[in-house]
């Protein structure tokens, strides 16, 4: 499974660089605002930090702005992949950036029969966002099986990246769900190390050593 950092925060991506297991980042336009700057200053610094696919998102809400939004943001590096809302116009847009190879994340997936749209549009990447299903009550991680098992069943080369990921749990059942990626904030990556048990063990290993040696 990959991992990618859902940030826009500079700081945080050249901490979690450091960590050795981050694939890529992603960023949408709530992300881009927190940083106060311009999301293309923002994805071209990122592009620079690490060498793996950089979703950024199109503005637009019709097909020819959204294509010239796409096109301006597959400039800025050739890492940059166009993440496009899930409406009639951005599958549209999808078809039109997967015939010309350009990288596409399909966003705000909330449904099978959504999923299958942006397969069927070619879509390098689909974000089912799972936290924000659990948060109205309803399962993201059935959303995530299923999403699964249609593309198993058509051979679809989409990939599968599990989006609003909040927490520890969320990554445990999207890897096991057989998401191909999961995108999370740093705080979850770092939760992703922690185990009383480790802790514990490690005290008594250095204690023992320190007895030993003294
Ligand atoms: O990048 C999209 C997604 O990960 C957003 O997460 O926590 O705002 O639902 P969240």
């Amino acid at each position: 499974m990959e991992f990618f950092l859902d940030t826009g925060i500079v700081s945080e991506i050249k901490e979690a660089v450091l960590l050795g297991i981050i694939d890529g980042v992603t960023t949408n336009p709530s992300l881009i605002a927190k940083t106060g700057r311009k999301q293309e200053d923002v994805i071209r610094e990122i592009c620079g930090l690490i060498d793996g696919p950089i979703s950024a998102e199109v503005i637009a809400l019709d097909l020819e702005e959204m294509i010239k939004e796409g096109e301006e943001l597959s400039k800025i590096h050739k890492n940059v992949v166009i993440k496009l809302p899930l409406t009639e116009a951005g599958i549209a847009a999808c078809k039109y950036f997967s015939a010309k190879n350009i990288k596409t994340n399909v966003t705000l997936c909330f449904s099978v029969n959504q999923a299958l749209l942006a397969a069927k549009a070619g879509a390098t990447y689909i974000s089912p966002f799972v936290g924000r299903l659990d948060d109205i009550g309803h399962s993201g991680n059935d959303l995530l099986s299923e999403i699964r098992a249609l593309y198993d069943n058509f051979g679809f080369t989409t990939k599968i990246l599990a989006a609003s990921i909040r927490h520890a749990a969320h990554v445990r059942e999207a890897a096991l769900l057989g998401a191909d990626v999961g995108t999370m904030p740093l705080s979850v990556v770092k939760s992703l190390y922690r185990h009383p048990l480790t802790d514990k063990g490690l005290e008594i290993f250095i204690a023992d050593h320190k007895r030993a040696n003294s």
